[in-house]
């Protein structure tokens, strides 16, 4: 089997590759990838070398690559999570999330349906989606699989795009995929534009952490490696055609969780009680700030008996643990285009 993992050296996506890696070691894994901002090979350091991993530098956006890709290696299987991610950028610049999300994304739809259509067999195209593209939740309710879509930010309208192209590839072309929409990860390798590793990355730096509006904006957090064995079973277990939201069953209020945050980072760091927590600083929220989001994860529950495996304060603590103990990942992603970035964002 040969496997392409779009956007194997962002956050998610390398530890995706890695699950893929280690556990079917009879797959030939081909990780392609961009290298933006975003995407780092030192993610994937640890397996590398494996026999059953593969890098390609390359561009969703280009389509003639993409086809020669394709014709070159037969992939049996696409898990696809190459995109732009961040809603801040999206707000800035929403043709660069146009461009990766949706046109990437019908590239690599065309190319599996040319390759495929005389055998669609065991293939599978599976798109790793968001729940942003549910819109934004009042004080109640949850998002269910049949939501209708009601994305708010260029990002999720870009997201919301792809995963209607994947559907409509399925029913025009029979194009065998499946989508899960997930919440807000966290973990290892994230990168610090995210609130949970910049705030982590601003209390090490004894700088100001910028709550946007009043904080009490509504997320559900997953750890990333949870997300990383949904995607394994999601991609060997789903039905065709179908939709799998995956969910840390945890919601907090921005303000609470960053105050979580302050409290364990006060303790790791060796800090006075409240140290942290002074560094809050409320600043002009986000335009279309969606004030809620909570996933109804009993689908992939019930099915494949898949449920997180740790509980926040654990998870946070994990992924404290391992940004004070990589201090050069940190500092080689923060310094040069990150700086830029940060100045026109937060002066
Ligand atoms: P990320 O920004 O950390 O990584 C994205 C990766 O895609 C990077 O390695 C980047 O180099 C690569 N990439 C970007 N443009 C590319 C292009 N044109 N061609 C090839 N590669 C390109 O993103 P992430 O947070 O790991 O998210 C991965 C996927 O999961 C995305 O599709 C995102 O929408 C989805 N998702 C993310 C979250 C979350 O909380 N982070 C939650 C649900 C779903
Ligand atoms: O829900 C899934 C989505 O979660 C993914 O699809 C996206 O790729 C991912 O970026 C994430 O989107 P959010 O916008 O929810 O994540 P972010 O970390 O940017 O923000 C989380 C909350 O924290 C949100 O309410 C905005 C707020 N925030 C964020 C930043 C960066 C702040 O208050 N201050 C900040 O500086």
């Amino acid at each position: 089997m040969n496997i392409l993992i779009t956007g194997g050296a962002g956050f998610i996506g390398s530890h995706v590759v890695r699950k893929f890696v280690n556990k079917h070691k009879d797959y030939n894994i081909y990780n392609l990838d961009a290298l933006t901002y975003a995407g780092n090979l030192e993610n994937l350091k640890d397996i590398d070398d494996k026999p059953n991993y593969n890098f390609i530098k390359g561009d969703i956006v280009d389509a003639n690559f993409i086809n020669k890709i394709f014709t070159k290696y037969k992939f049996d299987g696409v898990v696809h999570l190459a995109a732009e991610s961040h809603v801040d950028r999206s707000i800035t610049d929403p043709l660069a999330f146009v461009r990766t999300n949706i046109i990437g994304t019908v590239n690599l739809l065309n190319a599996a349906r040319d390759l495929w259509k005389d055998s669609y067999g065991q293939k599978r195209f599976y798109h790793v989606s968001t729940d942003e593209v549910y819109g934004s939740l009042g004080d109640e309710g949850l998002f269910l699989e049949t939501t209708a879509y009601d994305p708010n930010s260029p990002y999720s309208a870009s997201k919301a795009s792809s995963d209607h192209f994947v559907r409509a590839y399925g029913e025009t072309y029979g194009l065998p995929y499946v989508i899960s929409n997930c919440s807000n990860n966290y973990g290892p390798n994230h990168f610090p534009e995210k609130l949970i590793p910049l705030f982590i990355n601003n209390i090490i730096e004894n700088k100001p952490l910028p709550v946007y509006g009043d904080g009490k904006y509504t997320r559900d957090w997953l750890y990333v490696i949870d997300h990383a064995i949904a995607i394994d079973l999601v991609y060997h277990k789903g039905e065709n055609h179908e939709t799998y939201n995956i969910g840390g069953f945890n919601e907090w209020q921005n303000i609470d969780l960053v105050k979580l945050l302050c409290r364990q980072m006060d303790l790791k760091l060796g800090r006075t009680k409240g140290t942290s927590e002074k560094l809050i600083t409320y600043v002009k929220d986000r335009p279309g700030h969606d004030l809620r989001y909570a996933i109804d994860a009993s689908k992939i529950n019930k099915e494949f008996g898949w449920r997180p495996s740790v509980t926040f304060e654990e998870g946070l603590e994990r992924t404290i643990d391992w940004f004070l103990s990589n201090e050069e990942w940190l500092n080689n992603v923060t310094t040069g285009g990150y700086q830029e970035y940060y100045q026109k964002m937060y002066s």
